[in-house]
């Protein structure tokens, strides 16, 4: 990979600090002209920076389903969406396809997946994503749609409850917990819950991280179905892009990037092996070039500056020319 040329973070946008923006503008290589998707808007850390490589006349689609991030899209980029270099829009990523087919975008040079959760949606106690404010257990990206973590956390069977929190979260002492909250419930607050399992798993023991952080990322994976869309987006994303066009997706956990990993490594083999036979397999043209064999991570510097950079894992991946264009 080439190294990143500097783009500079939006020093406005505090609250929210894009991550690995250097690593992304240099993996997408965009070019004047470009068409590019960000699918995960958040606050138009990284969309800022694509409008600029791609000005004068590029456009990019943005889509989140938080319709308090579409909000603030639109005051922060009201000119870019006048004039139609920035389309914003409410939705799933899972419906990637269908968007892009609304919004007339096909064959696009770059797509761009930041995923989890925004500072904005972390520093707002009322969205219930963190348990170091006191808010409502929710925590749905889109908060008019589905079930909220109070709704799993008050209903599921104990069973239920611990295996989510156990692959989830992977959290050995997901039983205990689930035990514990069962027995407890019900829960409508996230410090309340946070303090819950903090007891049922005997407290700190002197961690760094506080004993309900893996239980709490589990119910938001669940809430927001955060795994399977994953699974889904992958496929429409490669689809949309054109001959040469680039995936750059960060993940902030192990499951999440184990998902993106295998996938790019299937995408990028020229062998299919066949399930049914153990010596079976044909060749094929590969669909991707994988173009970070290994993923690329935070330097000191950004983890110093932005601590949430310090999980992130970034994997880019090309849709090939095809030898005789
Ligand atoms: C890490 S933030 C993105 C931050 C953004 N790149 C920036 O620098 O400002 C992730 C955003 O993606 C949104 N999001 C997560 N999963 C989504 C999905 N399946 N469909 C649409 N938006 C999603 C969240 O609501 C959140 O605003």
């Amino acid at each position: 990979m080439d190294q990143p040329a500097s783009v500079a973070a939006d020093p406005h946008d505090a609250a929210h600090l894009p991550v690995l923006l250097n690593e992304v503008m240099a993996g997408l290589a965009i070019r004047p002209g470009a068409w590019l998707i960000d699918g995960t808007l958040g606050g138009g850390g990284h969309t800022g920076p694509m409008l600029v490589e791609s000005a004068p006349d590029g456009r990019v689609l943005g889509i989140d389903g938080d319709p308090t991030a579409i909000r603030r899209i639109t005051t922060k980029f009201g000119p870019e969406i006048a004039s139609g270099r920035l389309i914003a829009v409410h939705g799933n990523f899972v419906d990637l396809e269908k968007i892009a087919q609304q919004q007339h975008f096909a064959a696009v040079d770059g797509i761009l997946l930041d995923l989890g959760v925004s500072s904005f949606q972390l520093q707002t106690p009322d969205r219930g994503f963190s348990f170091s404010q006191d808010g409502p257990l929710d925590m749905r990206f889109d908060p008019t749609q589905g079930l909220s973590a109070a709704e799993i956390v008050n209903t599921w069977l104990e069973e239920e409850l611990a295996d989510l929190i156990y692959q989830y979260g992977e959290e050995i002492k997901s039983r205990r917990i689930a035990r514990y909250l069962v027995a407890h419930r019900p829960f409508v607050t996230t410090t309340k819950l946070a303090q819950a399992v903090e007891t049922a798993v005997g407290g700190r023991r002197g961690s760094r991280i506080h004993p309900a952080t893996r239980t709490f990322q589990a119910l938001r994976i669940a809430v927001n179905q955060e795994l399977t869309h994953l699974e889904q987006v992958l496929p429409q994303a490669l689809n949309l892009l054109k001959p040469g066009g680039r995936l750059a997706v960060i993940s902030f956990h192990s499951l999440e990037d184990r998902i993106v990993k295998q996938w790019m490594q299937r995408e990028a083999s020229a062998y299919v092996p066949d399930k049914a036979n153990l010596y079976g397999g044909h060749q094929r043209t590969p669909t991707l070039t994988i173009m970070t064999p290994k993923p690329l991570t935070a330097t000191e510097q950004e983890v110093a500056f932005n601590p949430r950079s310090r999980s992130a894992k970034l994997r880019i991946a090309e849709r090939p020319i095809p030898l005789d264009d």
